[in-house]
């Protein structure tokens, strides 16, 4: 293992999409690719960290090095998470269903003659609210926001709402090619203010964060 400003810290990252099931073969999902949130996991790798990655069924390998949890749904997600406390920072890079299917089919749903299926709804619980309240709260949690306009407003709305340190904002309008795409461009929102970050790869965004991370961390045990 690497050794750096993050040796001896336990950072949790949740990333990619949350899959909820309809009936056995089918789902409801999201475009998330888990790029930004593999390359977070790098970062914090490479900076000494041990990183525990609860990831979703992403399109993105997780990186080498870190120790992966594989999950589907936002339940699942969320157990993961509470079976990975305590940690040091907690990061939130998952694009989490906000609903599941409350009438899922335990066997495929099938066609029938004039009939079609009516899905019903419920709330998924907000991991990144559950674990910012939580009694063994990481020092340092961060949430995303992905937005399609007044990115910032809502972004520091969303701070305060979530009770979280930081948040990382992106515009993911349809045009921007931040969903799915290698670059992405950031205001990281937290109590002292906004920035703006200009377009970067999601590599290089991870690699700014994970320092910022390092550098604001209260001392430590260390290892
Ligand atoms: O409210 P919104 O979904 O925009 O918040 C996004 C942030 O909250 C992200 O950091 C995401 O990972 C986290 N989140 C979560 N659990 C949910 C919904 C969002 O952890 N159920």
């Amino acid at each position: 293992p690497l050794r750096g400003p993050l040796t001896g810290r336990h950072v949790l990252i949740t990333s990619g999409p949350t899959h909820e099931p309809i009936d056995p073969v089918r789902y409801i999902a999201n475009r998330s690719s888990g790029a930004q949130g593999a390359a977070l996991a790098a970062a914090c790798r490479d900076l000494g960290a041990r990183v525990t990655f609860v990831t979703g069924p992403a399109s993105v390998p997780p990186p080498a090095g870190v120790d992966v949890v594989r999950v589907e749904t936002a339940l699942e997600m969320l157990a993961a998470v509470q079976g990975a406390l305590p940690a040091d920072v907690a990061i939130f890079a998952a694009a989490v269903a906000d609903w599941r299917v409350a009438n899922a089919g335990a066997q495929k749903l099938k066609k029938t003659e004039g009939g079609l299926p009516v899905l019903e709804f419920s709330e998924n619980p907000d991991i990144l609210a559950t674990v910012s309240a939580h009694p063994h709260r990481p020092a340092l949690v961060v949430g995303f926001a992905a937005e399609t306009h007044d990115v910032a407003a809502y972004a520091h709305a969303k701070r305060l709402r979530k009770g979280c340190d930081w948040i990382v904002a992106n515009d993911v309008s349809p045009g921007t090619g931040i969903m799915g795409g290698s670059d992405n461009a950031v205001h990281l929102i937290t109590a002292d203010g906004s920035e703006v970050w200009p377009m970067l790869p999601k590599t290089e965004v991870a690699r700014r964060l994970a320092n910022r991370i390092a550098a604001v961390l209260p001392p430590g045990t260390g290892d």
